[in-house]
């Protein structure tokens, strides 16, 4: 998604105090960024401007909270938007925390040791393309980084119906169990559902959201021979391809 540059972005979320600006130093000691850190804790990936964290978070008070997205200007809107939120209810915002980070890099930030019950991701980008699909957040490669860190369940949204379906595809491959799943969450709304942004958009637009629980198998992950990058030469072509779209 292209987004205008904010300039205030960087420099806000260098000087919040629930913005943490060294994600990778904190490996291993995650639990410890909050004010109880025995807490159950979840992860987002990809917040985007922080809809779905500042509410869940607001409003879950036993659960610990931290979101991640690669772009300044969405991690700025997401750290504006959960002051709000919390100012609003009149409480410190000590259960959320948000970092920058490129998902890609997940397993040198986040670690077993950090114990994150729960991942959400909240319609990722859907990369259409043939060349692009390793960028999902669902591909097996980023699956395979998950395993190990993930101790509960991951919870999916797409309004995308190639994404979820080649999604279900990759956590078979990669051993995951589907625990649940829908392909109209709306039709009967968990009362417990947050609409991020993106989900009250598409749902205006009379898309439907589809919507699994998957849980990781145990041991040691591995990525199944059909998902093995190719040739360096290629993979660079590819990623070259990607940035410049
Ligand atoms: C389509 S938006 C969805 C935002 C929000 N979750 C929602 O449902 O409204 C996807 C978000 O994922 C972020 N994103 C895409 N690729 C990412 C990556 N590799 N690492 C971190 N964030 C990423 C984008 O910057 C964007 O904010």
């Amino acid at each position: 998604m292209r987004i205008r540059h904010k300039p205030w972005a960087k420099p806000e979320i260098a000087a919040s105090p629930f913005c943490m600006d060294n994600a990778f130093a904190l490996r291993g000691n995650w639990r410890q960024q909050f004010a109880r850190p025995e807490q159950p804790f979840y992860v987002e990936l990809g917040c985007g401007k922080g809809g779905w964290v500042s509410q869940a978070a607001a409003s879950r008070p036993e659960n610990n909270y931290l979101a991640l997205d690669i772009k300044d200007e969405m991690l700025g809107m997401a750290k504006r938007k959960t002051e709000a939120k919390f100012r609003e209810i009149g409480r410190e915002p000590d259960n959320v925390r948000l970092s920058i980070l490129n998902i890609e890099r997940i397993s040198e930030v986040l670690t077993p040791e950090d114990g994150v019950d729960r991942i959400y991701i909240n319609f990722c980008n859907p990369w259409p393309k043939p060349s692009h699909k390793k960028r999902r957040l669902t591909h097996p490669r980023q699956l395979i980084q998950y395993q190990p860190i993930l101790h509960g369940e991951l919870h999916f949204k797409t309004d995308d119906d190639d994404l979820f379906h080649e999604s279900l595809v990759y956590f078979k491959d990669c051993g995951w169990e589907i625990l649940f799943q829908t392909e109209d969450l709306h039709a009967d709304e968990p009362s417990d559902n947050i609409r991020t942004e993106h989900e009250q958009m598409f749902t205006e637009e009379g898309k439907k959201i589809k919507f699994l629980i998957a849980k990781p198998p145990v041991g040691e992950a591995v990525l199944p021979e059909q998902y093995a990058p190719k040739n360096h030469a290629e993979e660079q072509e590819e990623d070259g391809e990607t940035l410049s779209e």
